[in-house]
Parts: C-alpha cells; sequence; structure tokens
C-alpha cells in the first residue's frame, strides 16, 4: 500500500467525481490518505471526509495564507475537533512570504499558536513553508517547539536545510516536483537522505507529476513519485513504497490495516 501525507480532496476540482475518485484509491492500493485542511472551511471538509471514509484522515489547520482573520475562538475550535480519533495531525502551518500577504508577523503569530495546539494534544504537524526558510527554521528551533515531529511538505528548500530538519526529527514531504525536470534540487533531497525520513505526497489538486504535470493531480499517481525517487537511490520501487509507508505510519499512528 501507497501512504499518501498530502491531499486536498475537499478542493472544487473534485466536486464532479470526488466519491468515486476516493473510493477508488483503496482498491488502487493508496491507504490512508490525510486531507489536509487549508482554511476554517476545509479544515470542517476535512473532517466530514475523514468520517464518510474509513481509509481518510484529516488534518486541522490554517495555511499561512488564509490565517489573516483568525482569532483565538478559531483555536478553541480547533481544539476541540484535534478531540476526534480521525483527526491525526496539524496542518497546514507554517510561513509563506510568497506574497506580501499576509503579513509576515501575522504569519509567524498564526504559525506558533498552532504549534502550540499541535503540542497541547501532542499530535505531529505538516509544515508548509514557500520562501520563507529562515524564519521557519528559527520557528522550528525554539526550544518550547522542539518536541514537536511532522512533515516539511512540498519541500523547496536546499540539501543543507532538509538535514537540519531531519536532525530535529523531521520528515521531508516529496511529490510531483521530483519528476519535474527542473526539479534537480528536491532530485538531490530524494537521492540523499535518509531512506527514514522520506514520506510521499501528492499535494493533490495540485502539482501532478510527470508525465500528467499541468492536470489534475490524484494519488493514484503517487506510483511515479515511488517510481522516481527509487530510480535515483536506485533502489527498487517495493522498498521505497514500504519505508514510505512505514515512515508515515509511524508518525501518524495509523495503518490501512488497522
Ligand atoms: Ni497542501
Amino acid at each position: 500500500m501507497i501512504f499518501e501525507t498530502h491531499a486536498h480532496y475537499d478542493d472544487d476540482a473534485y466536486n464532479d467525481d470526488r466519491d468515486s475518485v476516493i473510493k477508488l484509491l483503496k482498491a488502487e492500493g493508496v491507504a490512508p490518505i490525510v486531507n489536509v485542511g487549508a482554511s476554517l472551511t476545509s479544515t470542517e471538509d476535512a473532517v466530514k471526509l475523514a468520517h464518510k471514509y474509513e481509509h481518510v484522515y484529516a488534518a486541522v489547520g490554517v495555511h499561512p495564507s488564509e490565517c489573516d482573520a483568525l482569532t483565538e475562538d478559531d483555536m478553541v475550535w480547533l481544539r476541540g475537533l484535534c478531540d476526534d480519533p480521525k483527526v491525526i495531525a496539524v496542518g497546514e502551518i507554517g510561513l509563506d512570504y510568497h506574497y506580501d500577504e499576509p503579513d509576515r508577523e501575522i504569519q509567524k503569530v498564526w504559525f506558533k499558536r498552532q504549534l502550540r495546539l499541535a503540542q497541547e494534544v501532542s499530535l505531529p504537524i505538516i509544515v508548509h513553508s514557500r520562501d520563507a526558510a529562515s524564519d521557519t527554521l528559527e520557528i522550528l528551533s525554539m526550544d518550547e517547539f522542539r518536541g514537536i515531529k511532522g512533515i516539511i511538505h512540498c519541500f523547496s528548500y536546499s540539501v543543507e536545510l532538509a538535514r537540519e530538519y531531519i536532525k530535529m526529527g523531521h520528515h521531508i514531504g516529496i511529490g510531483g516536483v521530483v519528476t519535474f525536470k527542473n526539479g534537480k534540487k528536491l532530485q538531490e533531497i530524494a537521492k540523499t537522505i535518509p531512506l527514514e525520513n522520506i514520506v510521499v505526497e501528492t499535494d493533490c489538486p495540485y502539482l501532478a507529476p510527470e508525465p500528467y504535470r499541468g492536470r489534475r493531480n490524484s494519488s493514484a499517481y503517487l506510483t511515479y513519485i515511488i517510481d522516481r525517487i527509487a530510480s535515483l537511490r536506485s533502489a527498487k520501487y517495493e522498498e521505497i513504497e514500504k519505508a514510505t509507508y512505514e515512515n508515515a505510519a509511524a508518525l501518524f499512528g495509523v495503518r490501512a490495516d488497522g
């Protein structure tokens, strides 16, 4: 089985066929699937999907680009969701400096607040970090957050930085970019970091791997990502599939086979 650590099946891109896509995935060998919240609305939808499908689990949290209007009441609401057995992570949370909004200081406030939430409920985190390498590392390195473990999702930084996160006990999320011609940096990471720190993810509907680049992504395409990692490491496909499954199963504490 393949463990999908990052999907957004609540996205409008699946409005016409969500049910059949999700049901088919288990038959195609993809389970469990972590459906990741990115806003309050999508978090609510993620939890609903997790209740509807046995092989779907939810991560609850608010993406840095969506954190502008957050309140402490929202944190109380998120805290309540974390008691649900199908909620297995806090995410996606982090920093995104690609656009000027929301203000960086506001992003930092809510990143730290959601890290405290993860700590309080003892759940792993799923981190989104874009164009914000040093601030993300600085915050995750703070003494008070040292005990938290998770995935640095859609990793877009250097091999050296990947090694820093690994030293802290985090996993590196490898997705479709590893199959891209311009994905050299991620290919180097997939080739050289310890296998026990790699998990696979799609971020679907976005970032479909080659040969589907630019089209709607599906967790079924994780086979292309695993295949690429295997060839980069001169390893067998089955070895990468099994290792990435076990890594994610240990982190999140769930398995497709119960
Ligand atoms: Ni995502």
